[in-house]
């Protein structure tokens, strides 16, 4: 959840590096902030011979504390917050000193058996300054120093006392190096000529190079001017292998939208083609996936995932049912404290980031109970691409803003060459001609959607249900959280027959229904029939619609999508839900990007 950033190397601009990398990083959490830097003497903030700033809220706050102020320091580390332990205050943004303020230390996941070092600490006479659980490491590490280790000792020694989930990071007076380690939170090392960086991220680097290490579950990593190394928990040295990152800087840029959101949302055409390139081919009529080439056809399959990626994983579960393979789709969070039967199934785990904790946790178990994992995802190098027996990346470049857009279009892209190519389905030449247009089909959308008006119209709703069947009852649910996300007004996504079944005591003239009904088939009948109950109680309705089901002539408006197969409509039809959304977030000035309480990578259970 946390964002953390480090610098080594760059001896007049740490304070701007840290900066400018936590303002790559505040998708990540944006509750407060704060920045430490060492190896020259401390001059400003709390007592301290390490510099420390820190400040609750956005960034902002804290550029506004630093204007002016000169923070020499030749090394440093920076984080931005999204609150597990205290609320977010001053005094529990990180870093935070030891009692000396001769160690600064700043973290991400969660200390689980932090309570009970505290008290013995505090016994012991330390003065603790917040509530949070990572205050116990720089205190650690003082006693450790007092006991006459050396900081890369201190560090370890600290470090080995933890227990749960950590990318974790230390600065030290008058030492010229920055420690990290990691246990379940995502700590990549950026590696340039003469200058080092660690973060929870790479954008949070990429202006200055695109050479990285990913730093695994166990390890160590020291940072200093005359290069780095990575250590296993007994010290022992670790080869890494670096890899070159193939996105530029300029993607996480806005250029020139409002909102990464919107920008993203504009991406989809290119990350769409981007996403299919090479694995269907230009005549529509095959798909082919390299990387699974030998990969058995599976005999069932068990889908794990939260949120958005959620969505995408039923989407996922009906596409293998469709080809004729049982599938299931589950709330990751869920999946250990209930674990279905694992049988012969293979685990896939839907994740754009790899490193959401429940998810990670979910495929953990299915893999220590002796299934096939497989990672959907969009971060090479993520922790879920790494664990897993098999990865498929969705290649959607990096997403910045916090709403998912732009991966859910590649993770339903994907799964589709997915279940196509590890399946046999009776209708696959249809489905895989439609995915070849796809990226079109989703650029007309993009060019003449009236979602605009349609939000300025419906600003004042008292909620906003969404209903679809089929493959268009995950993007009804996606389009929901969509609007609830980034407007924080109440929204519902159901199955359109479930609506009758309850949820139509909720509909007045002030709650419109949007109806996602496509194609000519069944599924879009029964939903024109599923409108009409709707338009009997006076519910604005806006169906979006290729026009084939006859929908329009009980709707409001009419968002269009263009006549494809259903599995692609689907993502034409979100396309336009992402849309409404952003416009009606936009027309209420929510903060689209960072929206409240939430944050782009959720590392903690
Ligand atoms: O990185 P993941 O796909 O595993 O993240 C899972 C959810 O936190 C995520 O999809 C979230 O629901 C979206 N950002 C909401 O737009």
């Amino acid at each position: 959840m946390c964002g953390i950033i480090g610098c080594v190397g760059r001896p007049d601009e740490t304070l701007g590096v840290l900066i400018h990398g936590l303002s790559k990083l505040e998708y990540r959490g944006y509750d407060s902030a704060g920045v430490a830097l060492a190896g020259t003497e401390g001059t400003v903030g709390i007592e301290s011979t390490v510099d420390i700033e820190k400040r609750a809220g956005k960034l902002e706050n804290l550029r506004g504390a630093l204007d002016g102020v000169s923070m020499p320091g030749s090394v440093g580390i920076g984080h931005t917050r999204w609150s597990t332990h205290g609320p977010p205050t001053d005094r529990n943004a990180h870093p935070h000193p030891d009692c000396e303020g001769n160690v600064a230390v700043l973290h991400n996941g969660i200390i689980e058996n932090f309570q009970e070092i505290r008290d013995e600490l505090v016994a012991d006479g330390h003065d603790f300054r917040s509530d949070t659980d990572t205050e116990v490491v720089p205190h650690l590490i003082e006693e450790a120093l007092q006991d006459g280790a050396n900081p890369e000792e201190a560090f370890r020694e600290a470090v080995s006392r933890i227990e749960g989930s950590y990318a974790i990071a230390a600065v030290f007076a008058d030492t010229e190096a920055v420690f990290c380690a990691r246990q379940d939170s995502p700590l990549v090392l950026g590696l340039d000529a003469d200058a080092y960086y660690l973060a929870s991220d790479v954008p949070a680097f990429r202006d200055y190079t695109d050479r990285v290490v990913y730093m695994d579950d166990g390890e160590f990593a020291r940072l200093d001017p005359e290069g780095w190394a990575v250590t296993d928990a007994s010290g022992e040295p670790v080869e890494k292998e670096p890899h070159v990152v193939e996105w530029d800087a300029e993607e996480t840029g806005k250029s020139g939208y409002d909102h990464y959101m919107m920008k993203e949302i504009h991406e989809q055409p290119r990350t769409l083609r981007e996403c299919l390139r090479g694995r269907v081919d230009e005549l529509g009529d095959q798909v082919q996936l390299e990387e699974f080439a030998g990969l058995a056809p599976p005999s069932s399959v068990q889908f794990v995932a939260c949120g958005t990626s959620y969505h995408a994983a039923l989407y996922g579960a009906q596409l293998f049912r469709e080809a004729g393979v049982p599938a299931q789709a589950f709330l990751a969070s869920e999946y250990r404290t209930s674990p279905p039967p694992i049988g012969n199934n293979l685990v896939i785990g839907v994740t754009q980031s790899g490193e959401t904790a429940d998810t990670l946790s979910a495929l953990r178990e299915a893999s220590r109970r002796g299934a096939s994992t497989l990672a959907v995802t969009n971060v090479i190098g993520s922790s879920a691409a790494r664990e897993c027996d098999h990865a498929l990346y969705i290649r959607a470049g990096p997403e910045i803003g916090v709403a998912a857009s732009k991966t859910f279009a590649s993770q339903l892209a994907a799964l589709n060459v997915l279940a196509l190519a590890t399946t046999r389905s009776a209708d696959s030449r249809a489905a895989i001609g439609a995915l070849r247009d796809l990226p079109s089909d989703v650029q007309a959308v993009l060019d003449e959607s009236a979602s605009e008006s349609v939000a300025r119209e419906y600003i004042d709703a008292d909620a906003y249900f969404f209903i679809g069947r089929g493959y268009q009852y995950p993007v009804a649910l996606e389009g929901a959280l969509k609007m609830k996300e980034i407007t924080y007004k109440h929204a519902e996504g159901f199955a359109a027959g479930e609506l009758k079944h309850g949820p139509l005591a909720l509909v007045t003239e002030r709650t419109p229904v949007i109806a996602i009904a496509v194609g000519d088939g069944d599924a879009a009948g029964k939903t024109v029939g599923n409108i009409k109950e709707v338009e009997a109680r006076n519910a604005p309705v806006i169906a979006v619609t290729d026009g084939r089901s006859g929908v329009e002539r009980y709707a409001d408006h009419v968002l269009p999508v263009p006549e494809s197969h259903p599995r692609t409509a689907a993502v034409t039809a979100s396309v336009q839900l992402q849309l409404l959304a952003y416009h009606s977030a936009a027309q209420l000035d929510r903060s689209i990007d960072k929206p409240r309480n939430l944050a782009k990578s959720v590392t903690v259970e």
